[in-house]
């Protein structure tokens, strides 16, 4: 399978699909858990670990709330729902500064436990067309013209 990334058109809101049953079918909601848990203990080691608590009693509150919304988004339990109302994606991630870059370590990492799951390559690649598509909601800083102002502020 290959774990394609496009490029996020800076401030483009993209249309997504929400990843097929079969892949919660396939991995069950235990699977999905320790899908995040593989997760956010890689993402704490990465290049955007510092978005993320070190400490492992609120990383362990982190996997549990966030996996929540994941099992919704591939059509399981409204846990999600009835514990935070509406989720809004870019209000979520306006108060941490991601970069396209930062989107894709946060894939990287994905990629890297995806590829340890044993389920069917459709089911695996409909979660991360999913997440490769709907991660463009959270890229708020733009890289180019951050480098403009430098280059600008330089001359
Ligand atoms: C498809 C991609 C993504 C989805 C669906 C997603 C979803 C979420 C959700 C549901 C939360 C919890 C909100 C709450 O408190 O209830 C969250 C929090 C957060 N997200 Fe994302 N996110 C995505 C991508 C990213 C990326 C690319 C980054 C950074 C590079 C990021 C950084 C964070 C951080 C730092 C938090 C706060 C800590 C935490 O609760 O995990 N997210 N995100």
């Amino acid at each position: 399978m290959d774990y394609k990334i496009s490029k996020t058109d800076f401030g483009e809101k993209p249309n997504f699909e929400y990843p097929k049953p079969a892949f919660l079918e396939e991995l069950g909601e235990e699977g999905l858990k320790k899908l995040f848990s593989d997760f956010y203990d890689l993402i704490v080691d990465s290049d955007i670990g510092n978005f993320f608590p070190q400490d492992e009693e609120e990383l362990e509150k982190i996997k549990a709330h966030n996996v929540k919304f994941f099992i919704e988004a591939c059509g399981g339990e409204k846990h999600y729902s009835n514990a935070v109302g509406h989720f809004d994606m870019l209000k979520t991630h306006k108060q941490f500064s991601i970069t396209e870059k930062a989107r894709r370590e946060w894939l990287g990492c994905m990629e890297e436990v995806l590829k340890k799951v044993d389920i069917s390559t459709d089911a695996k690649e409909s979660f991360w067309n999913f997440l490769e598509t709907f991660s463009k909601h959270t890229v708020n800083v733009d890289e180019r013209q951050e480098l403009e102002d430098l280059v600008i502020k330089k001359g």
